[in-house]
């Protein structure tokens, strides 16, 4: 049995066959309609979520399943106390897969440790999110055409933006992959990752703090919201929330073939007169990340159509 803890339980060669056969329900729905009938997808939210959790239900729903779950810790037995280990004991009895989210930073590798179905990590606190980098990988590949030879900007929360650090490393695997680090000071990606991801592979990147100046040489830009939830104290969050605010004028500075992609949520980082540019792919990037759940549920049910 096979889970979904971090980009790298999927090998490049088995992600390339993930990325075609969500390709392939792209352009052929109705073929995947019943794939899963009689299935059940279980969603265990302990922090909230709009994109994730609701597209994890799509998919299993689009392939004939059923879901079921909870969208809160409070509206579960974890409000009284109960662990991890024990909840997907009980969903195991309930549902054939399940997506978890949970604050806590290793949270989905507890629970796959204790379960008799695929667990997929939707979320473990700031570490990693690597459905949301099956989906990214996918917008890039259906957008640019390839993963590789690429100069990526990240820009925003690289210290507690989980989605960074998942893309970082499936990317790295990938060659003539180059970053430019784009943060504050103070939300500088995390040194574990520059050390042992970047430095490690031998992979080229800068580190700035003004993004204009980083916009001419991109291919993608990648932004992201300064992570609230993860700040100790509001005053810090308030000074770092506006830091950046990707607009027109400074689309200007970007060449014509650059996409932006955000995982969204967006609060003000990117203002909303960006959307109408066509190298806005925030948007499209929502869709792609049904098809990869869809061809993500059928592969660890190891259901072939
Ligand atoms: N991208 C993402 O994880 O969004 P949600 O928090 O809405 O699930």
């Amino acid at each position: 049995m096979r889970h979904l803890i971090s980009p790298l339980d999927f090998t490049v060669e088995e992600l390339d066959r993930l990325l075609d056969l969500a390709g392939d329900i792209e352009s052929h729905p109705e073929k995947y309609a019943h794939a899963c009938a009689g299935k059940k997808l279980a969603t265990l939210f302990y922090e909230p979520s709009t994109r994730t959790r609701l597209s994890h239900e799509a998919a299993m729903l689009n392939l004939g399943g059923s879901v079921l779950g909870f969208s809160s810790a409070d509206s579960s037995s974890a409000a009284k106390g109960e662990s991890v280990a024990d909840t997907i004991r009980m969903i195991s009895c309930y549902a054939d897969i399940c997506a978890m989210r949970h604050p806590k930073e290793g949270a989905a590798l507890v629970a796959c440790e204790h379960s008799s179905i695929p667990v997929i990590n939707a979320g473990d606190g700031g570490h990693q999110h690597p459905t949301q980098t099956l989906t990214d990988l996918l917008t890039i590949r259906s957008l640019k055409g390839r993963l590789d030879h690429m100069k990526i900007g990240l820009c925003g929360d690289l210290k507690f933006g989980r989605t960074v650090h998942s893309l970082i490393n499936a990317l790295v695997r990938y060659p003539g992959i180059e970053f430019v680090l784009i943060s504050p000071e103070e939300l500088r990606l995390p040194s574990y990752i520059r050390h042992d991801v970047l430095d490690k592979n031998n992979i080229p990147y800068e580190e700035v703090v003004r993004l204009e100046d980083a916009l001419p040489e991109l291919d993608l830009l990648y932004m992201t919201r300064v992570q609230k939830e993860r700040f100790f104290n509001e005053e810090d969050y308030v000074r770092m929330k506006d830091f950046y605010i990707l607009d027109a004028k400074k689309m200007a500075h970007a060449g014509p073939d650059m996409l932006v992609l955000h995982p969204l949520p967006r609060v003000n980082e990117i203002s909303v007169e960006v959307d109408k540019d066509p190298r806005a792919a925030y948007f499209k990037q929502v869709q792609y990340g049904v098809y990869v759940r869809m061809a993500l549920i059928l592969t660890l049910l190891e259901i072939e159509v």
